[in-house]
């Protein structure tokens, strides 16, 4: 049996994206074991409407909590935004999504006050980014835009193409015209933008990729409850999904930057 800091952070979103978080993690808490779900059977959640993200979202909990998990780590923005609560009370544990530590990252990062949000229609609809925003300093000015052909491009590895350079240049250009110094990354796919977005801002914004903040905020949550894994043995990282694994294996390694391992289906309830 393992002691409570041996088990592992238990980690969801709606599909591939949390990988970029879990990425994160990695990097910055080598020593810990993971379990990951996506919700393959159900992604895009971004589009879908508030009330249908929290049911699959009590499902997902239950996954994790079924895999005796010792905190919970929301990867997907759009859950975040709306269903963050929904965790809250199903779990009795520590749980974290990325709107908080995305926003305070970038509160850190303005000069000019001026922040601007791209993310799913359904995370930009919510208003969470702009209202955790406003809670840490009422003089930041958000400006926020829905991009949602972005997640089919980077599903699709179209990272630098000249198409994807137009998209973001039509989704992204309203955004400089207001002057934003800080651009919040909102959803779990748009790391694997960076360097395009980069490209059609001209290197004059600061991208904010949540998922790292994400992952400073679980250290600092892990050593608050006294949970960090101190165990000698190689760390596992467990990785479910409710649909067939064949595509999420694919395209996993993109959005993980290393090899994944075995990928296994199991039942949402
Ligand atoms: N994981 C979602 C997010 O970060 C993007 C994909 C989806 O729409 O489900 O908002």
């Amino acid at each position: 049996m393992s002691t409570q800091n041996e088990k592992p952070i238990g980690v969801f979103d709606s599909g591939i994206g949390g990988l970029t978080v879990v990425r994160a993690l990695l990097e910055r808490l080598p020593n810990e074991n993971i379990v990951y779900f996506g919700d393959t059977a159900r992604v895009p959640y971004g589009s879908k409407s508030p009330q249908v993200v929290r049911e699959y979202t009590l499902g997902d909990t239950n996954v994790l909590l079924a895999k005796d998990v010792k905190m919970i780590v929301v990867a997907c923005n759009t859950v975040s935004a709306v269903a963050l609560d929904v965790v809250q009370k199903r779990a009795n544990l520590p749980v974290t999504g990325v709107i908080t530590p995305g926003a305070a990252a970038a509160a850190r990062a303005t000069k000019n006050r001026r922040i601007g949000v791209i993310g799913t229609a359904a995370t930009v609809n919510s208003n969470a980014y702009a209202n955790e925003l406003q809670r840490l300093d009422p003089a930041v000015q958000t400006h926020s835009r829905a991009c949602p052909l972005f997640v089919p491009l980077v599903e699709e590895g179209w990272l630098e193409t000249k198409a994807t350079e137009l998209v973001a240049t039509e989704y992204l250009f309203p955004l400089t015209l207001e002057k934003v110094d800080t651009l919040i990354l909102g959803c779990t796919h748009y790391p694997l933008l960076k360097s395009v977005i980069a490209k059609v801002t001209k290197g004059m914004v600061t991208l904010i990729d949540s998922g790292e903040a994400t992952a400073a905020e679980v250290e600092r949550m892990l050593d608050e409850h006294g949970l960090r894994n101190t165990s000698p043995h190689r760390p596992n990282v467990q990785f479910l999904v409710s649909d067939a694994p064949e595509k999420f294996t694919a395209i996993g390694e993109r959005f993980l930057g290393r090899k994944l391992g075995v990928v296994k289906r199991v039942a949402t309830g």
